[in-house]
């Protein structure tokens, strides 16, 4: 048994390396720390900056200028003459903004160890985990959205009566993203290609933790040959977002962050009637029948929770587990969980890095304190780990109960909490009882019970047999509190998209 679960944990190690990684630049040079508005890089107006730190050890990696209201503005004022009728960006074909995407990506796939490397400095995450999995899923998100720029089109409707009537499918016009810094850089290419392929303009708020592979891809945008203006990227702090979003200028928000921030945004839009996107939390089920294949089971269980420090809004934060294989399940997770390799993100065999900051780290430990007060059973972890960084053990509670603190709030962090159930309504009720809806998943080999918790899931992605599996093509977003709109597929570039109907009088009408 022992023998096959280490088979599956080299399995799920080699799912990245579909091809070698280039080494890291371990101390990439830091060359971008202006806000860009209007393809130019420029000081805050009134001088302020804010310093980006490195998780792994504290220390300060750059100062960088702090956008505030005034900056917003004139971001703002750039995007809407990028925006305005006759204006290059205006006037240009749809596939020749779709070439820019593709120019876009083949220039971060050209600087991708770099920027792997970077979003490793900066965020924390390994460096092979940034290299394989976030820069390869950035480069094919701007690819998809770049095929879909020439097909963004509307239809010819057979109107009753003499009229020729259609739709146009118009941008919605300047866009305000505001993104995480969770995955820093795949949110900034989740926002940036749908907007751009349908013909708006952006500007794009990096989250204060991790402001520095959007400024470069910002660079890039430069480099790529986007006209002056479409796209401007402006770090801050919430009240640049605010500024944003309390912008009567701005057409659209888009938001990826937590559900609080969301209810502000969602507030603050009201007021001009914003369209908004929200990408906001979760507390997500996966649940694991007595039938599934035990050993992959815990493998990709542990996978839905420790990817990327637990800093995953989709995480399988509550792990219910079927009561007759509960114990061995529990054993095998805490086994798992324990010889996770935790340290330096740009060494090759580490699995997990430090948090994104001390804030949350001190979040995570108050919550798993919680969870011992309240009277789940500690499996292994518990503490900070190292002498400096942010770094959280790996952390496995069984015993968990519905109503304690680590089963219903968004823990962000190295934390696996298992529950135990019995039967199929059961577990489908407590697993639909949370504020959440953003992702679920089901282990099992019986298609009858996938498809009755398939069907019985408030969620907007359920995964069955795997976990964290995501496409360009396949929409992702929630269900509930986790958010409103979805991102990736079709259903992403509608979301950048005002329908215009147009009706036409004839004169004549023939079929
Ligand atoms: N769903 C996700 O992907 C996601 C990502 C990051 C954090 N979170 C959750 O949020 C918790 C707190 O993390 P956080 O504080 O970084 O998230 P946050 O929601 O505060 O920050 C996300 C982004 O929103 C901006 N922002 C903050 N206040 C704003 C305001 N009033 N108006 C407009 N923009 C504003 C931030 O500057 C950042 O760019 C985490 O512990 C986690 O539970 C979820």
């Amino acid at each position: 048994m022992l023998r096959n679960l280490n088979k599956l944990v080299q399995i799920q190690k080699a799912k990245f390396a579909t091809a070698a990684a280039p080494a890291p630049h371990t101390k990439p040079e830091i060359l971008y720390t202006g806000l860009f508005i209007n393809n130019e890089w420029v000081k805050s107006s009134d001088g302020r900056t804010f310093q980006t730190e490195n998780p792994t050890n504290g220390s300060i990696i750059a100062d960088v200028q702090q956008a505030g209201k005034a900056d917003i503005d004139k971001a703002v004022d750039a995007a809407k003459k990028a925006f305005k009728l006759g204006s290059p960006w205006r006037q240009m074909d749809a596939s020749q903004r779709g070439y820019l995407l593709n120019k876009l990506a083949d220039l971060v796939e050209r600087d991708r160890a770099y920027m792997a490397s970077l979003e490793t400095l900066d965020n924390g995450k390994p460096y092979l985990a940034a290299y394989h999995g976030d820069l390869a899923s950035v480069i094919k998100n701007l690819r998809y959205y770049a095929g879909w720029a020439d097909k963004n089109h509307g239809a010819v409707l057979p109107m009753d009566g003499k009229y020729f009537a259609y739709t146009r499918h118009e941008p919605v016009g300047v866009c305000g993203q505001i993104i995480p810094w969770n995955f820093p850089l795949l949110m900034a290419a989740w926002k940036l290609g749908p907007a751009l392929a349908a013909g708006c303009t952006v500007l794009l708020k990096p989250a204060e933790q991790t402001p520095l592979t959007a400024l470069y891809l910002a660079q890039l945008v430069k480099e790529a040959g986007f006209p002056a203006g479409v796209v401007n990227v402006v770090p801050g702090f919430g009240d640049a977002g605010a500024a944003i979003v309390d912008h009567p200028d701005v057409d659209k928000v888009a938001f990826t962050g937590s559900t609080e921030v969301g209810k502000l945004i969602q507030r603050g839009a009201a007021g001009s009637v914003k369209r908004i996107t929200l990408e906001l939390g979760g507390k997500s089920p996966n649940i694991v029948l007595a039938d599934a294949d035990l050993p992959y089971a815990v493998e990709q269980s542990h996978m839905a929770l420790f990817y990327n420090m637990g800093q995953c809004c989709c995480a399988g934060s509550r792990t219910f587990v079927q009561d007759s294989i509960y114990e061995e399940f529990v054993a095998q997770a805490a086994a798992r969980a324990s010889r996770r390799v935790v340290g330096d993100p740009f060494r090759a065999d580490t699995e997990q890095g430090p948090q994104i900051d001390g804030e949350q780290q001190e979040k995570i430990l108050q919550l798993i304190s919680s969870g011992q007060q309240q009277g789940a059973r500690l499996m292994c972890g518990g503490r900070r780990g190292g002498d400096s960084g942010y770094f959280v053990q790996p952390t496995v509670f069984a015993d968990v109960q519905d109503h304690m603190d680590i089963a219903r709030t968004e823990i962000f962090g190295p934390v696996q909490q298992i529950l135990k159930f019995s039967q199929l309504d059961e577990v489908l009720e407590r697993a639909n009882n949370s504020e959440y809806g953003l992702a679920a998943a089901v282990f099992t080999k019986d298609i009858d019970k996938a498809n009755y918790l398939i069907q019985g899931l408030r969620a907007g992605t359920v995964w069955v047999n795997d976990y964290n599996v995501f496409g360009n093509q396949v929409p992702f977003g929630g269900f509930k509190q986790s958010g409103i709109g979805r991102e990736n597929g079709p259903y992403g570039i509608k979301n950048y998209t005002e329908v215009k109907a147009v009706v036409v009088k004839l004169t004549e009408k023939n079929s």
